[in-house]
């Protein structure tokens, strides 16, 4: 028997969120297809779509690390398991890469024992991933890739994340620069202290952004997504950054800030047809500061 998991991309931070806000979409994603193997021990047996990038030893893939917590946690550490992992979206790209390989991995190997772990019970499982990619293990894009849709991780110490309600008009414009930003370089940049009037604007949009999820508010949803702590420290990692935030708002878009670390920047948008005019004029932007892109529009 094997199963195959697709896990989905994610848009952490949700602009004043940092670590905190994360959301789900419908695509790019990863896939990882699992099975049991007659020998003891964790085998990555295919990797694709990493340009030859990502480690085969289990010791060292994300994937197969967070797979070998989650057997030790359930007292088979031996159990023979062989792993296929299929990349289908860009490394460095603040879409959430890492975390959408490691989710599929352990929704995977959960499934192929039968479901013995709850979605909740994963989470720290996926989270051990994270710490391996970027040396934080951040939770904002692993568990809304575990629960779909919005998440809260309303606290690390101990655990506790909230799935929130989306809108139903609610769509994103994603817009990937075709450079590359990793994480941890992205996370090393920021300052460890904040003036006190930026944290007070920051929390106003926190609860501001959640409020207008729940009321189901588009106009308060777009009032709240500014960011004055991470983004303008990141944003300069970001070709023709400003240029595309403006473009994406002249035409139309609720909010629009960094996907994660960056380089992807996200709108979200009240309905398609705006999210794909949103998309657009931020490919033109970029496209006249001389930047490749990929475009993502997707329901949430
Ligand atoms: N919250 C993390 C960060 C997300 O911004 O560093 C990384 O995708």
């Amino acid at each position: 028997m094997s199963v195959k998991v697709f896990a989905p991309a994610t848009v952490a931070n949700v602009a004043c969120g940092f670590d905190i806000l994360g959301f789900a979409v419908e695509k790019p994603g990863d896939e990882v297809v699992m099975k049991r193997k007659d020998t003891p021990g964790v085998e990555i047996v295919e990797i694709t779509g990493d340009e030859g990038r990502l480690p085969f030893d289990p010791a060292k893939n994300t994937v197969s690390i967070s797979v070998l917590k989650y057997l030790e946690h359930i007292g088979k550490p031996d159990l023979g398991i062989e792993i296929s992992l299929h990349k289908k979206m860009p490394f460095g790209s603040g879409l959430g890469s890492s975390a959408a390989s490691t989710v599929a991995g352990v929704v995977a190997v959960n499934e192929l024992l039968g479901n013995p772990l709850t979605r909740e019970e994963l989470l720290p499982f996926a989270m051990e991933g994270e710490r391996i990619a970027c040396g934080a293990a951040h939770a904002d894009n692993v568990a809304p890739a575990l629960y779909g849709g919005f998440v809260l991780i309303r606290s690390y110490e101990p655990l506790d994340v909230i799935r929130l309600n989306t809108p139903d008009d609610l769509y994103c414009a994603i817009i990937h620069p075709n450079i590359e930003v990793p994480t941890k370089d992205a996370r090393e940049i920021l300052r460890k202290e904040i003036p006190m009037k930026n944290a007070i604007v920051q929390w106003g949009n926190v609860a501001g952004l959640v409020a207008g999820l729940l009321q189901e508010d588009y106009e308060l949803i777009g009032r709240s997504i500014h960011d004055v702590i991470v983004e303008p420290i990141r944003s300069i990692l970001i070709p023709g950054y400003q240029q595309v935030k403006d473009a994406a708002l002249s035409a139309g878009a609720l909010g629009t800030s960094i996907s994660g670390s960056g380089p992807s920047i996200f709108s979200l948008c009240k309905g398609e047809d705006i999210a794909k005019q949103v998309g657009v004029a931020k490919q033109h932007a970029f496209a006249a500061v001389g930047v490749e892109t990929s475009l993502y529009v997707s329901k949430i």
